[in-house]
């Protein structure tokens, strides 16, 4: 979503400032600003892109100043509603990632301000004003944190003090220090191009900056030890390569992504999931399951279900987080809720496992992003070790859940003896081919480009699949709708004729998941269910399949597998090939598609 960046130090030129946000362009927004103090003040703000900004802003040196992408919640995205804002006297500068729950609460009382945005981020630049009546500036600041509510990280300036303040408080905040001065930024990857010496702000902390100074403080005013750590360009190299496109680099890493799982968590064919932190005794003493986690993640967790259930045999329930925050869930102490986020921002997701936590449960995250929120509110963790995901579409993120997800499975089943030793031996092996079989359905990639060509023309797309691949129609269809905006829905085949077989003609097309499983006569019966209907049906299929060839319309087969468990891992690249396809064929922003942001680190 938002993302921030701030600097003081030695005088630099605006686009220093403006760089380091680019670096934050990835995760979605539709206006932004700057605000810079050098020998004058300079302030600007529009509704579009940095590059944009970059044509507009004056060439100024500053050497304090603070810059914003704004995804709009509060207000349309117009240069008003831009950060940064500012109080009535034009003194107090600042931006804003999160939101102020009780704005509404705190602008009741400050009747006599002009505002001149919707926004509930300008309601603290004059809440500070305010205070800033009362008190000291730094008293100012710590008085500032005991009303507002809700998330935000704060990179401001006050223009009659010389810091640049930095506040944390549930939503992400980093510093880099350089040579002379320091960077700030709502993600790492945005400042490791700058130096190797960073900091993360923990929750509740506020930091007062100068040029070479740095006081570390939490929210009582109790000074912290500030331990900067060195961290390489290497561990956040996010560049496109060859690729015209994040999404296209990141589905062609995916072979490479999940041989490096099978790496870091096969030792001598055992499963060793290092950061698990479970007693074998706990894990083995379970009873049940839960899972939260927000679209994708979501469906690679519906995928773990079926996975868990079978493996395992433990009944396992699973929910978006956003209604399982506020479901009465009856968990019991020491259930075990396992969250799944690629970024280990999304709101929702922490917010069920908090709720999950007061309830005595015991929190599995499943994460990608090192040091983010999930990973230090979790009380076990499986990395998914895939490297930064840039394209807002998910895509190796998902495919190493999923993983992940059989991976845990398989070592619980291990453990509470719930499957066969032979069985689980025979899934290992062919867990360590899934790579290579990735590699061949992507070297298919110009037979699925041909195909999306001819399918970008339907108005409207249904994705049909069952049993464990149902959760792969679900996948498939967020990947279309969310790059191409094609309308286009995830069904269990069988429920085809309970409603969506009524949108049938020969305007829609049909995706259907169609493997040699034991499922496979009946999703080849709705196959000829929608070509009776005149519907176009792209086959999912398998390569030895002749008997589906002469029914589908196009067919992309995939390499056949002896335990069509782990198809889901297959299934999901062709589908994320065809979107992304399919989406550049109709002029799409691929990879910042319009109203998405990477991580959804507000409700
Ligand atoms: C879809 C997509 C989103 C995310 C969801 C959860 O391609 O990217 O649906 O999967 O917002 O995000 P994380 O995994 O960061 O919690």
């Amino acid at each position: 979503m938002c993302g921030i960046s701030g600097y003081i130090g030695k005088e630099k030129e605006i686009k220093f400032l403006l760089d380091v946000l680019k670096r934050l362009e990835y995760r979605g927004y539709d206006s932004c600003g700057v605000a810079v103090e050098g020998e004058n003040f300079y302030l600007k703000k529009i509704k579009g892109k940095i590059k944009e900004l970059e044509g507009k802003v004056k060439s100024v040196n500053f050497y304090r100043g603070i810059a914003h992408t704004r995804w709009a919640t509060h207000g349309k995205p117009t240069s008003f509603n831009a950060h940064p804002h500012f109080d009535c006297k034009r003194e107090i500068f600042l931006v804003h990632n999160g939101i102020i729950e009780n704005y509404m609460e705190i602008k009741k009382n400050l009747r006599k301000h002009h505002f001149n945005s919707q926004t509930d981020t300008e309601v603290i630049a004059h809440f500070l004003e305010e205070l800033l009546e009362r008190y000291k500036f730094k008293e100012a600041i710590f008085k500032m944190t005991e009303f507002l509510k809700g998330s935000y990280a704060l990179c401001l300036f006050f223009k009659k003090d010389n810091h640049l303040v930095i506040i944390k408080k549930d939503s992400p905040l980093c510093v880099g220090k350089l040579k002379e001065g320091f960077i700030v930024a709502s993600d790492l990857p945005a400042i490791i191009p700058l130096t190797d010496c960073v900091f993360i702000l923990e929750d509740e902390e506020i930091g007062f900056l100068k040029k070479d100074e740095f006081e570390l403080f939490d929210f009582k005013g109790r000074r912290k030890k500030i331990n900067f750590r060195r961290m390489t360009l290497e561990e956040f190299k996010a560049e496109k390569e060859n690729f015209p496109h994040y999404m296209l680099k990141e589905i062609f890493e995916q072979p490479k992504v999940l041989r490096n799982l099978l790496s870091f968590y096969f030792e001598e064919g055992r499963i060793n999931l290092k950061d698990l932190n479970f007693s074998q005794k706990y894990l083995a003493s379970l009873k049940r399951i839960f899972i939260v986690g927000c679209g994708t993640a979501f469906h690679a967790g519906l995928v773990g279900k079926y996975f868990l259930e079978k493996y395992c045999q433990l009944p396992v329930e699973i929910d978006v987080s956003s209604e399982a925050r506020y479901r009465n869930i009856p968990l019991k102490k020491d259930d075990l809720v396992i969250a799944i986020s690629q970024s280990g921002e999304t709101a929702d997701t922490l917010a069920s496992v908090k709720e999950a936590k007061k309830r005595g449960a015991k929190i599995l995250g499943i994460c990608n992003v090192l040091g983010s929120r999930l990973t230090k509110e979790a009380d076990g963790l499986i990395y998914t070790l895939a490297g930064p995901e840039i394209g807002v579409a998910s895509t190796k993120a998902y495919t190493a859940q999923i993983f992940s997800l059989c991976l845990f499975s398989l070592y619980l089943a291990q453990l509470k003896k719930s499957q066969k030793e032979s069985i689980l031996n025979l899934t290992k092996k062919e867990l360590e081919k899934i790579p290579e079989y990735i590699e061949k359905i992507l070297e298919k990639e110009k037979e699925v480009k041909r195909i999306a060509k001819r399918f970008s023309k339907y108005g409207c797309f249904l994705f049909l699949g069952r049993g464990i691949n149902y959760p792969s129609a679900l996948e498939g269809a967020l990947k279309l709708k969310e790059i191409s905006y094609i309308p286009a829905e995830g069904y269990p085949a069988g429920e085809m004729k309970h409603g969506p077989i009524a949108l049938i003609d020969e305007y829609r097309a049909v995706v259907c998941i169609a493997l040699k499983d034991s499922l496979y006569k009946k999703i080849l019966s709705n196959i000829c269910e929608i070509k009776a209907r005149k519907g176009k049906v792209l086959g999912i299929i398998n390569e030895e399949d002749e008997e589906i060839k002469s029914l589908v319309d196009e067919k992309i087969s995939l390499p056949s597998l002896k335990n069509f468990d782990l198809s889901p891992l297959l299934v999901a690249v062709p589908l994320q090939l065809f979107a992304y396809f399919v989406a550049k064929n109709l002029g799409c922003e691929i990879d910042q598609p319009r109203n998405l942001a990477k991580s959804v680190t507000v409700e």
